[in-house]
Order: structure tokens, then sequence, then C-alpha cells
């Protein structure tokens, strides 16, 4: 029995979803940088799910079903002013997330025209219940989406109490197409080995929020700003990061599994974060971004991820810093929904193979005997 590691290089699916060939990402078959100039994240969404992008009278109905179903149901606002707020937000989403199930009329029918209802659901009720939890735990009322704008524009809106700028909008919007799927990552693969039980939908994205959760994976972009905060300034970046490789430490938002070429949605993503500095008179933060990622080239041949820039393109933005692994969330529960359509159409349990390490040929001895 050979241990491939962590699974490295295992190719555990065939997928119609995303590809990673060097340094470009397609969905569906159209590289990133084409859909992030001219496409929008509902339309992403359906190509996902539906396999081909939409007619515009597709579109029109794509809007309008993610549109009727912003508001979160009543039982579910309830629950969540009464659950504790001094959490980690991706706690919090992932609870209320496991509630919406509860309340979702399809939670019992697991057939692919149920999972797109339920999925449509959950991408439109997210922006909700991320901002809800935002303003709950900031003790202001959560508010009523607003059933004429988009989902990134309807994100800030709620998040902050105003309309936001529309070129925050739209390059928030491109931020939502650029997260949106990703290959068989960490929290994908979560979503496709619970559903390979023949399990629901909500079980899947949930164990997938458990997994996008931590620091190795959409958890880095948070500990990005973190780690920018903790320089301060850019006279601090050389001795801060000379230092931290010295102790052995992660730089968050640098290395990637699969990408050794570059991770073509940092290149997109850099750039909104100059653009959102220069608009927000802070440029220090993707100043010192840029310093980073030279000294981390240099120092380790490292190439910054997806989670790098967008760290200081949401700060300018004004997300809070704990919020930006939720903010991941928004986006990619349309690629795990697509993923778990997906697996249910073709599924195969998904039960890999340990190789067995520890003691043998032990006997069993009475306890008042060990
Ligand atoms: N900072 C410093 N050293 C690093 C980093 C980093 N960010 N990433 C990798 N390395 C080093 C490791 O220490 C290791 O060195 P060694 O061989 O001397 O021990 C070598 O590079 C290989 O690292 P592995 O952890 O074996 O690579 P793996 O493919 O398992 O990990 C991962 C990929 C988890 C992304 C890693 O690069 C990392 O921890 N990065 C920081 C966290 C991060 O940014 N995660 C987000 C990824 S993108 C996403 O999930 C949305």
């Amino acid at each position: 029995m050979e241990v491939q590691e962590g699974l490295e290089g295992v190719v555990a699916f065939a997928s119609e979803l995303s590809s990673i060939v060097g340094a470009t990402l397609t969905y569906r078959g159209y590289v990133i940088e084409d859909l992030a100039e001219h496409s929008t994240f509902e339309e992403v969404v359906y190509l996902l799910w539906h396999g081909r992008l939409p007619s515009q009278a597709e579109l029109d109905q794509q809007i309008h079903d993610l549109r009727s179903q912003y508001a979160l149901p009543e039982p579910v606002l309830d629950i969540m002013h009464r659950l504790p707020t001094d959490v980690h937000p991706m706690e919090y989403v992932r609870t209320v997330t496991s509630v919406m199930a509860l309340y979702d009329p399809d939670r019992h029918d697991n057939s692919p025209s149920a999972n797109v209802r339920k999925a449509t659901r959950m991408v439109a009720r997210m922006p909700a219940l991320v901002a809800g939890f935002d303003r709950i735990r900031n003790d202001k009322e959560p508010l009523a989406p607003k059933p004429d704008a988009n989902i990134a524009t309807n994100f800030l809106y709620m998040l902050q109490g105003q309309d936001p700028d529309p070129e925050f909008a739209k390059f928030f919007d491109i931020a939502l197409i650029l997260h949106a799927d990703h290959e068989i990552n960490a929290s994908t693969f979560a979503a496709r080995a619970t559903v390979s039980t023949v399990s629901d939908i909500y079980s899947g994205v949930v164990s997938a929020i458990g997994s996008l959760k931590g620091p190795l994976h959409g958890g880095a972009n948070e500990q990005v700003m973190v780690t920018l905060k903790a320089i301060g300034s850019m006279d601090n970046v050389e001795p801060y990061l000379m230092q931290a490789l010295a102790n052995k430490d992660r730089i968050m938002g640098f290395g990637h599994r699969v990408y050794k070429e570059g991770d073509p949605r940092a290149k997109i993503l850099g750039p909104m974060s100059k653009r959102m500095g220069e608009k927000t008179g802070q440029p220090q933060w993707y100043e010192m971004s840029v310093l980073v990622d030279q000294i981390m080239d240099r120092e380790k041949g490292l190439i910054p991820n997806v989670d790098f820039y967008s760290a200081s393109t949401y700060h300018n933005m004004g997300i809070p810093t704990d919020i930006f692994t939720p903010v991941f969330v928004i986006s990619r529960v349309a690629g795990w929904t697509a993923h778990i359509i997906e697996q249910l159409d073709r599924n195969r349990l998904i039960r890999p193979r340990a190789k067995y390490v520890g003691p043998v040929d032990l006997k069993w001895v009475p306890p008042a005997q060990r």
C-alpha cells in the first residue's frame, strides 16, 4: 500500500466543472480572465449549475429566481438572534446553514431539480446570513435585501447599511466570480465525499464550510490581513518576514498545492487591490503586499494565491477582517453545490483506504493489570 500524503497528485474524480492547467483556470471551458472581464456572478452560477452560458431569457430567469429567494426565512432570522455572536463568523455561518436546511421545503428531495432549488436558496441567502451576523453582533437589526440589486451590491448594502460605490460593487462581483469554483480543493472534496453516501446537499455544504474555515484553505484570507496589520508599515516588511521565515512560520496567502507558475486569480486581484487603495486613500496595504510578494519570491520562490491580494481589496472596501472567509463562502457555495449535483449524478461512494501503521498482535488484559 503506497500512501499519497495529503492525497497529493491523486486524481479522485472526472469533472466537467473547472480545470487547472499550469496557470490557467477555466470554468466549464471558459478562462477565468474572460469571465472576470465580461460576465457576472449570477451568470457564472448558471454556467456552473447548467454546464453552459445562459441565453438572455435564461439569465433573466436565473436572476429572478435568485432575487425571489434573497430573504432569510423568519424562523431562521429568529434563531440567528438567539445564537452567540462572540464566535468566529465561520462557526456561525456553518451553524445557520445547517439551520436553513431545517426550513427548506425541499429538504427531503434529493432529485437534481430539487437540488438546484436548494442551491438557489443557499446562493441567494448567504449574503443576508453573513451581513446579518455582522449587524446582530453590532446590536443592529439585519437589513432586508433589496430585490432589485445583484448579489454583490446587496451584500455590501446589507453589511454597511448604505448603497455601495458602484466600482466597489463591480470589484466585489469580480471577486465573487474568481472564488466561485476551483477543481477538487479541500472543501469541494469534503462536499463531494459527504454526499457520496447519498446524503443531502445542505450536509455537503456544511461539511465544505467546515473545511474552508481552516487557515491552510479559505481561512488564509483573514490571516493575510492579520499579518499585514501586524507588519504595520513598509519599513517593517523585511524584518518581519525575515524573522517569521527564520521561525519557520507559514506566511499566509502564499504557496499552493497545484499552482506552481502563479495563481491566475491573484493576477486579477492584484490590480484590483491597487485601485482600491488609490480610491480609498489607503495605498499602504497594496504597497506592503507587493513588497511581501517580492520578498516571498526572493526567499522561498512561493507564489501569492487567491487569498493574498483579496485581503487588501476587501479591507479597503470596508469589509471586517473576520468576515473575509464568510465572503469566500458567499461565492464558493456556487461551486460546492455544482460539484454536489455532479457527484450525485454519477455517484460512487468515496471510500479510500488507510495503511495501518500502529502496533499489532496485542492481547487484551483486564484494566487492573495494565
Ligand atoms: N509560507 C512559508 N513556507 C511555505 C508556505 C508558506 N505560505 N507554503 C509552503 N511553504 C513551504 C513549506 O514549509 C514546505 O517547506 P519544507 O519542504 O522546507 O518543509 C514547502 O513549502 C512545501 O509546503 P507544503 O505544505 O508541503 O505544500 P502543500 O502543497 O502541502 O501546501 C499550502 C499548500 C497548504 C497552500 C501551503 O502553501 C500553505 O500552507 N500556504 C499558506 C496558507 C494559504 O495561503 N492557504 C490558502 C491556499 S489557497 C486556498 O485554499 C483558497
